[in-house]
């Protein structure tokens, strides 16, 4: 089940072009996260897990989109206001998110794990492990579904070629196949076989190249027409789970079985940073927010993680009891680690406002309880005539928030030692200062 928005929210960030660019957890899924879309005008985050949900990502909590009877593999935004999602059901639907509506495309035997759709709107591609590709008229369009079967085995990924005038596919059969649509059928060709399936793959809007990945941890570039290889990425990584390219900042994003984020610069051909993003588990799903300088990743976790690209090697890897600090706890002094265990989940140091659960701590020193502007306090607190000093605060954890201000929304925990307690204040001291950021 899915707890709503459970435990503590923290810096869980707003999309779009404000986002803070720093480590975010979108938390409220009950299960794995599978796919992950972003809405490329708008940065919404959409993702798909196996709790049997499509989460549409807001500032606070999330939407619901609840119509699969199984894990749903795969999300898409569509046109605006619309989201394409396929599933365990065998089936894909398409979502409109102003009225609720939801539209079922049934027909795949098998699990639907990948969508695309055509340029131009009028056609929804969808790739089964029934062994077929759907091409469905989309809303608003008129005429029945295509099932084209060229493939040997499950097909795994699907995209419309950008001028509209063809399909390539991924299968498990180790194939690439282009499909080139007509109004009588369409005719397909293998551009590459390479003997282990193909997971996943992304094409350049420009038709420059493909990249894919695969079951052996083939991570490789090649010509879209004739299937030479351009570039090999392949590491002893296996197998390759998920493909994500932002064309403007000419990123390429590779998610594989370890866990591991490999970030290729498309303009020179190398690895730019690679990043292990999850503890434990695979990367399953990857997307960049619309200017590319934020990754979404999904895994086993029932969360999805987003990380500054521009800051990714700073990161430990994420997943349970993580928190994405800068650097190890560990090798921080005391106070610092005290914060940034016991605090910085709620609180921030920097000038208000800041989206975490509690107040910031900016100029803590002296400053009246209750009193960051903009920030909503219980009464307890707003009524409060407590300073804040070393006293009050060595108080506040001695005797814990329950005892110390009853009433307030702080949760209960102390901190037992007076040396830790002495340490965590003398760096509030330095860290909270203004101009100390
Ligand atoms: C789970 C979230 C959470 C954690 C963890 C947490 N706090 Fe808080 N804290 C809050 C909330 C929420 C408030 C506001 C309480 C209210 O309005 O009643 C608050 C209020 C405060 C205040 C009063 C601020 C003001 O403006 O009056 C101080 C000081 C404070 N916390 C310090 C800390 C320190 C130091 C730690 C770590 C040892 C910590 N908190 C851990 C959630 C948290």
């Amino acid at each position: 089940m899915r707890a709503a928005v459970a435990g503590i929210l923290f810096c869980l960030v707003a999309a779009g072009a404000t986002a803070a660019r720093e480590f975010t957890t979108l938390k409220g899924h009950g299960g794995p996260v599978m796919g992950i879309s972003v809405n490329p005008r708008t940065g919404q985050v959409a993702t798909a897990s196996f709790d049997n949900s499509v989460g549409l990502w807001r500032s606070r909590s999330p939407r619901w989109l609840e119509g699969h009877a199984a894990a749903v593999n795969t999300v898409l935004f569509a046109s605006p206001g619309r989201v394409l999602s396929a599933a365990d059901d065998f089936a894909v639907i398409d979502w409109n998110l102003a009225t609720g509506e939801k539209t079922r495309l049934t027909g795949h035997k098998g699990k639907v794990v990948a969508l695309d759709l055509s340029p131009d709107g009028r056609w929804i591609a969808s790739a089964s492990w029934d062994g077929t590709i759907g091409l469905w008229p989309a809303k608003g369009q008129s005429g029945k579904p295509r099932f084209l079967d060229d493939h040997d085995n499950s097909v795994t990924d699907v995209a419309f070629a950008p001028d509209g005038q063809g399909l390539y596919s991924g299968s498990a059969d180790g194939t690439i196949r282009y499909h080139r649509l007509g109004e009588a059928g369409s005719d397909s060709r293998v551009i590459v076989d390479q003997g282990f399936g193909i997971n996943c793959f992304v094409l350049a809007p420009d038709m420059g190249w493909i990249a894919y990945g695969a079951v052996d941890g083939a991570t490789r570039v090649i010509h879209p027409r004739t299937g030479a290889l351009v570039q090999d990425f392949t590491l002893d990584r296996r197998p390759i789970l998920a493909l994500a390219h932002h064309p403007e900042t000419r990123r390429l994003a590779v998610g594989d079985g370890h866990g591991y984020v490999m970030m290729i610069d498309t303009a020179r051909w190398r690895i730019a940073r690679d990043f292990r993003a999850m503890r434990s588990g695979p990367v399953w799903a990857l997307g960049f927010s619309p200017d590319g300088e934020m990754i979404y990743a999904g895994g086993l976790d029932d969360v999805a993680y987003a990380w500054p690209v521009g800051m990714l090697d700073q990161y430990e890897p994420a997943g349970k009891e993580t928190r994405g600090f800068l650097r190890d706890p560990d090798e921080m002094p005391n106070g610092e680690r005290q914060f940034m265990r016991k605090c910085s989940i709620c609180h921030a140091l920097t000038p208000p406002p800041s989206r975490k659960a509690g107040p910031t701590l900016h100029g803590l020193f002296g400053r009246r309880a209750g009193t960051v502007p903009g920030y909503s306090y219980s009464g307890t607190l707003t009524g409060s005539d407590i300073i804040w000093s070393d006293e009050t605060i060595d108080a506040l954890f001695e005797l814990g928030p329950d005892h110390y201000v009853p009433g307030s929304k702080m949760p209960m925990q102390r901190i037992n030692s007076a040396d830790d307690r002495q340490d965590l204040i003398e760096f509030l001291r330095k860290a909270s200062a203004p101009g100390e950021e």
